[in-house]
């Protein structure tokens, strides 16, 4: 979701106030996180993808012995924009699961007909709208049959209701079973991937489905009363623990709330989460009380979202769980690795101009707590990034034993610092990001974090070295201990700006999606305006090259208006899947697809299913 609508911090975290520390000179510091040996950690790699925690279906394969890293002809500028996908000539797409796909039989499947909407009822038995982060689990090892599990972030009226406002408390039903996310079970058959209607793992997630908080918000007055808490919404980006489960992260929650009454006004603690009277102009607070602002029998709603939700996808009949030791914020998604002794490590960003990246590692061996029945989310620390201008940085702590935030006496309790944890980062001080999307690590340990932009930053410095900053750029660290440790180094690996020359595919813009692959490929994609007036995008790129700026190369671009997001892999890397997420912005004279063109079938987020045509490793 490309939301610079501005920034809510207005705290004085300027760290540093100069450029004047070059890139090389970090690069230098960085060098000993590049050379560490592949393979003296556990990576967020497919060895998570495993079917209900069991075996772990494959670790780094090696690159494709056919095609090398990145071998395939980029897709040329002239192809890259329009009502239609293109790919790269060496591979070839299919569409999978777009919004209003039924997923059984007691519902038809939406295509796209203007006239005739989902009810309410029926789209929450369909995919939702806004497809997102997404990850597959695999049926033990299989590359062709397993669990899709998937996030709807957002559908904007227009797009879902054809009007700019709800009308009803049935519209605002249809809009709220529309968000959230699903799980399908999808399988090849006769070469052509497809779900499986009726499977009983099918299952949607809404702002209406009863969940569950856990952590030491659980119990908390700031989220009273709990027993009725239900819903997920704006599910950006994700991850996945190595006991095989799906965790959705909640993005721009506040949107979705406003003020019917236009006499409500934002505490402190709400205006820092962007809470404010109109929302993202949704309606919803004036048919639907648990969104009104002003409502006094809901009046901790907004606390009880933006949070990392985990979801079983094994388990169709439990309930999602909202893992509070997180830290409540605009999370963009989580990547997690297994870290010294065992410890379970999540990187985070917080996506909105001028937050924090973040970090959780849990107490103990993951193995060790669960053997105990306690989760490994439920018990650790969270932690905000401070990046120095010399090329490293330090972990603060967010919790009592700080004694930055104690002495400040903001907060009561653990509850309370975890629920405001932006307020918490501020008091620590955190260094100010250009809006971190997605976090990823790579074989070596490196961690990297999409910056998407800032163009409101007006004052730049070492870690966000352009102001403004239209185009973003990635930056790049290595923890110390393993992933455990409160130090790090860390340098910039791109900057997304017009720099390298007539169309290098370097010259990207809004970098969002990431992730990397056991060999070390990155895929890139992109969420904003794009250069020479190209689609949004997912490149491919080489993380250990060693030059200053990394070969880049175009694999996908998507269809007008769109943004393209999500990224997953079966265990052989040799099918991915992406999603197109509002084609057209909704707008049918933009584009149709999946639909033919013919300017009136309403556009419909889906999945891509990417492959090889020689079979190879995708990005090979
Ligand atoms: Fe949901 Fe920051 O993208
Ligand atoms: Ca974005
Ligand atoms: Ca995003």
């Amino acid at each position: 979701m490309q939301h610079d609508e501005g920034s809510s911090n207005t705290s004085s975290n300027r760290t540093f106030q100069d450029v004047l520390i070059g890139y090389t000179s970090r690069r230098a510091v960085m060098k000993g996180g590049l050379t560490v040996a592949a393979g003296t950690f556990f990576a967020s790699s497919l060895a998570f993808g495993a079917a209900g925690g069991k075996k772990g279906p494959n670790g780094p394969v090696g690159q494709d012995k056919k095609n090398g890293l990145i071998n395939f002809t980029p897709v040329a500028v002239a192809d890259g924009s329009g009502p239609v996908p293109a790919i790269s000539d060496e591979y070839e797409y299919q569409v999978l699961i777009p919004w209003g796909t039924a997923l059984d039989n007691s519902v038809a499947d939406y295509l796209g007909d203007p006239n005739s909407r989902p009810t309410a009822a029926e789209q929450a038995r369909q995919i939702g709208i806004g497809h997102d982060g997404m990850w597959f689990f695999p049926f033990r090892r299989s590359n062709t049959r397993g669990l899709l599990a998937i996030n709807h972030e957002f559908g904007d009226n227009e797009h879902l209701l054809g009007k700019a406002f709800p009308e009803g408390a049935e519209d605002v039903a249809l809009s709220q079973h529309a968000h959230g996310i699903a799980v399908v079970e999808i399988r090849k058959n006769g070469g052509a991937w497809e779900l499986v209607r009726g499977s009983e793992y099918n299952r949607r997630v809404h702002v209406n489905t009863p969940v569950e908080f856990s952590g030491p918000v659980a119990g908390s007055d700031l989220i009273y009363p709990e027993a009725d808490a239900r819903g997920t919404v704006n599910n950006c980006a994700n991850g996945y623990t190595p006991w095989g489960t799906y965790l959705t992260c909640e993005e721009n929650f506040n949107g979705y709330f406003n003020d019917p009454s236009g006499t409500w006004t934002a505490t402190p603690e709400q205006a820092r989460y962007g809470i404010s009277r109109t929302g993202f102009g949704y309606g919803w607070g004036n048919f639907d009380d648990r969104f009104n602002l002003g409502s006094a029998a809901h009046p901790n709603e907004h606390n009880r979202f933006g949070w990392v939700v985990e979801v079983d996808p094994f388990t169709p009949e439990a309930k999602p769980v909202k893992r509070t030791a997180l830290g409540r914020m605009k999370h963009e998604g989580i990547a997690i690795v297994e870290g010294r002794g065992g410890r379970i490590v999540g990187y985070m960003g917080d996506d909105e101009a001028n937050d924090y990246i973040y970090k959780f590692v849990s107490d103990g061996n993951w193995k060790s707590l669960r053997a105990q029945g306690m989760s490994p989310l439920d018990h650790g620390t969270l932690y905000a990034a401070r990046f120095d201008e010399d090329g490293t940085g330090e972990w603060l702590e967010l919790s009592l034993n700080n004694t930055v935030i104690r002495d400040s006496a903001r907060f009561s309790s653990e509850a309370e610092l975890l629920t405001y944890a932006r307020i918490a980062a501020d008091i620590a001080g955190a260094t100010p990001m250009d809006r971190p999307e997605w976090t990823t690590v790579a074989p070596n340990g490196d961690v990297y974090c999409t910056l998407t932009n800032n163009s409101g930053r007006r004052v730049a410095d070492a870690a966000n070295p352009l102001a403004p900053n239209r185009d973003g750029h990635i930056i790049r660290w290595h923890d110390s201990d393993r992933h455990t440790g409160r130090t790090f180094t860390w340098d910039i690996f791109i900057i997304a700006a017009d720099t390298h020359g007539d169309g290098d595919e370097r010259n990207f813009s809004d970098p969002d999606g990431l992730w990397i692959d056991p060999d070390g490929r990155m895929f890139i994609q992109t969420d904003g305006g794009q250069k020479k007036g190209l689609n949004n995008q997912m490149l491919v790129a080489r993380t250990y090259d060693g030059s200053a700026d990394p070969e880049v190369r175009r694999l996908f671009t998507g269809v007008s208006l769109d943004e393209i997001t999500g990224i997953a892999v079966t265990p052989d890397r040799r099918t991915m899947f992406i999603n197109t997420q509002h084609p057209g912005n909704g707008d049918p004279t933009r584009t149709n697809f999946p639909a033919p063109q013919d300017g009136v079938t309403i556009p419909r987020d889906c999945t891509f299913v990417i492959t090889r045509k020689d079979g190879g490793i995708i990005g090979s």
